[in-house]
């Protein structure tokens, strides 16, 4: 979900709408806004895409210099518009944004029963509502920091009280919060994105923090009560870079970007001699004590860490464990002052990733983190942080951010094997020269695309779709997979090319499409045979090779020629055909490419 708060000189209504038109990505089950003035709290809220809530507020609008606002990705209770927030208690006397779970709400819900709350919606979020309406004594940050001793779960809480219409408060628990620093206007959000257009001066709340917003002045206390001094955090990012400028979707803009965002990754850390990361606290001492390397994170950037874990064994001869931080957390994973863990996450704030973070911490391991967005909560509780600098990412299937990722990962895993003594200069040289060839092969890849959008046009009416690879092939068949699940609803599965035969081969009829990605020399010959495998069942097999094995075609229906590179750069230019082909899928069939269902950009619940 998102949040956005403003207090200042302006509409807040228009502030407002503008600041979650950003944040869609965030959510987009539901939308609302409340606003405050005459010391009237006033709330609109529509089920479905913000364009629901702008239509309803074009008709009848809400004035106010002050509110908040919200867009939803439901975790408890359905998309509705009585589930939609803000939510408020009786008489509208305090309204409530959240992002977050409460977990306690049942045991909390039911007292409030108890004492005649009448509830209206199925949210956890209301009763936040109801809570502070009954502890509210006429100070409303003392009735927050009361009702944050009753509150289990995680929370981000953005609120309005009538009473005390010249401020907005809000507190951050465990889900981010930033407060936007204006001129005679002050801001607070979820993401930077959602006030990008108005200031990129932020304080970044830390746990337990609350904020205390009038149009000239910010307070923050810390959890105890205290005012503390907060550092001002300054924004790089180009306001511009969160807008779709002119292309149909932000996932095309952002495919678009990828050359320009794989130059700034490798910009002063990848050069003939080597990697270099500047400001890394890992080295080659606390190297020697390190046993055990664990990749942790979710979604997208779990596929990063696969081919992490893939190029750490490889260069630095270490062997590598990655997983699913929703399932490293719940296992009692192995892990002590002698495990590095590596943590990989495009927003910083995926609740699974930095629970992993928190408890290999408290196990004594050295966290590093790999995140794109600068001073996010991962970021900041990490002991090392490498960005990858793909700035902005804002449609829900990731692109830029994970080419980025996977050009980290490649950077550390020869970093790593240079630090341990496993891995030549010469070849360190060789990955690194590699990997600065890579933003022109990803140009070159997306000069194919009127190629990919034909295929697509032709083909979108599939119900399914295999892909298969071996060794890093397997990785980008896998991420190639889930761009395409998430974005166009086709079923789809990436194998292991040689496991195929154990069951998934049951499933290819005449003219299932099987994707071979064979840009591996070592194993094309194995692909070779299993492309045939699949044949000799009727599949029709689009094979991706590198320039040279164009002979292929007699074997396949399909063939893409990738220029000619080296085997151990071709996860990334490769991902980027499977990316086009997912987004012209996707298009053919007329899906919201960047607004695909069921999911969000950003998932800081569990
Ligand atoms: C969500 C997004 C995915 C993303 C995953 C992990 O599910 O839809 O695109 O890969 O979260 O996000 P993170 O920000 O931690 O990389």
């Amino acid at each position: 979900c998102g949040i956005v708060g403003y207090i200042g000189a302006k509409q807040a209504q228009d502030v407002l709408i503008n600041g979650l038109s950003r944040l869609e990505y965030r959510g987009y089950d539901s939308a609302g806004i409340a606003t405050l003035e005459n010391d009237i709290i006033r709330i609109e809220k529509k089920k479905g895409r913000l364009i629901n809530l702008e239509d309803a507020l074009e008709k009848a609008p809400l004035s106010g210099q002050v509110g908040i606002g919200h867009t939803r990705w439901a975790t408890h209770g359905v998309p509705s518009d009585a589930n939609a927030h803000p939510h408020s208690s009786v008489n509208q006397e305090i309204a409530v944004v959240h992002n977050g779970i409460i977990e306690n709400y049942m045991a909390l819900k039911n007292e409030l029963k108890d004492r005649d709350h009448v509830f209206v919606s199925d949210t956890d979020t209301e009763v936040v509502a109801h809570l502070l309406n009954e502890l509210y004594t006429g100070d409303i940050v003392k009735t927050i920091q009361m009702a944050m001793q009753q509150l289990k779960g995680s929370y981000a809480l953005g609120v309005l009280c009538a009473n005390e219409p010249d401020k907005i408060v809000a507190v951050r628990k465990d889900s981010p919060l930033i407060v936007g620093l204006g001129d005679g206007e002050n801001f607070i959000a979820s993401d930077i994105p959602a006030i990008l257009n108005y200031t990129r001066e932020v304080y970044l709340l830390d746990n337990g923090e609350i904020a205390v917003l009038t149009a000239d002045t910010i307070q923050v206390m810390n959890s105890d009560g205290e005012i503390i001094e907060k550092e001002i955090f300054a924004v790089d990012w180009d306001p511009g870079d969160a807008e779709k400028g002119g292309y149909d979707h932000f996932m095309l803009k952002e495919m678009v970007e990828q050359p320009k965002a794989m130059m700034e990754t490798l910009m002063g850390r990848c050069c003939e001699s080597g990697v270099t990361f500047a400001g890394l606290k890992l080295n080659t001492e606390m190297m020697k004590n390190i046993n055990r390397i664990q990749i942790v994170a979710c979604g997208t950037a779990y596929h990063a860490g696969m081919v992490g874990k893939y190029y750490f064994e490889k260069f630095a001869r270490i062997s590598v464990e990655t997983e699913a931080a929703s399932e490293y957390r719940y296992k009692d994973p192995i892990v002590d002052k002698n495990t590095l863990l590596i943590v990989i996450s495009q927003s910083g704030e995926t609740a699974d990733t930095l629970a992993a973070i928190r408890l290999a911490k408290e196990r004594g391991a050295w966290v590093l983190a790999v995140t794109n967005v600068v001073g996010s909560s991962i970021a900041r509780e990490a002991d090392d942080v490498i960005y990858t600098n793909a700035g902005p990412e804002i449609a829900v299937a990731s692109t830029k951010a994970y080419v980025t990722q996977v050009g980290c990962m490649m950077m550390l895993a020869s970093f790593l094997g240079e630090l341990n003594g496993k891995m030549e200069k010469a070849e360190g040289s060789r990955i690194c020269h590699g990997l600065m060839m890579t933003p022109g092969l990803i140009e070159k890849a997306l000069e194919t695309q009127a190629v990919i959008k034909a295929f697509a046009d032709k083909n979108h009416k599939i119900y399914d779709l295999f892909y298969m690879g071996r060794g890093v092939d397997l990785y980008t068949s896998m991420e190639g997979s889930l761009k395409l699940k998430e974005i166009s609803y086709i079923h789809s599965e990436a194998y292991a090319a040689g496991e195929l035969k154990h069951g998934p081969i049951a499933l290819i009829e005449d003219g299932t499409i099987v994707v071979a990605v064979c840009t591996q020399e070592n194993v094309f010959e194995k692909m070779l045979s299993n492309i045939k495998e699949v044949k000799a069942r009727g599949a029709h097999v689009l094979a991706i090779v590198q320039e040279g094995h164009q002979d292929i075609a007699t074997e396949v229906d399909e063939v893409w020629v990738i220029p000619e590179m080296d085997d151990d750069i071709t996860a990334i230019p490769t991902i980027v055909y499977l990316q086009l082909l997912a987004y012209y899928l996707a298009v053919a069939r007329g899906c919201d490419v960047d607004k695909p269902k069921n999911l969000a950009k950003s998932v800081t619940v569990e």
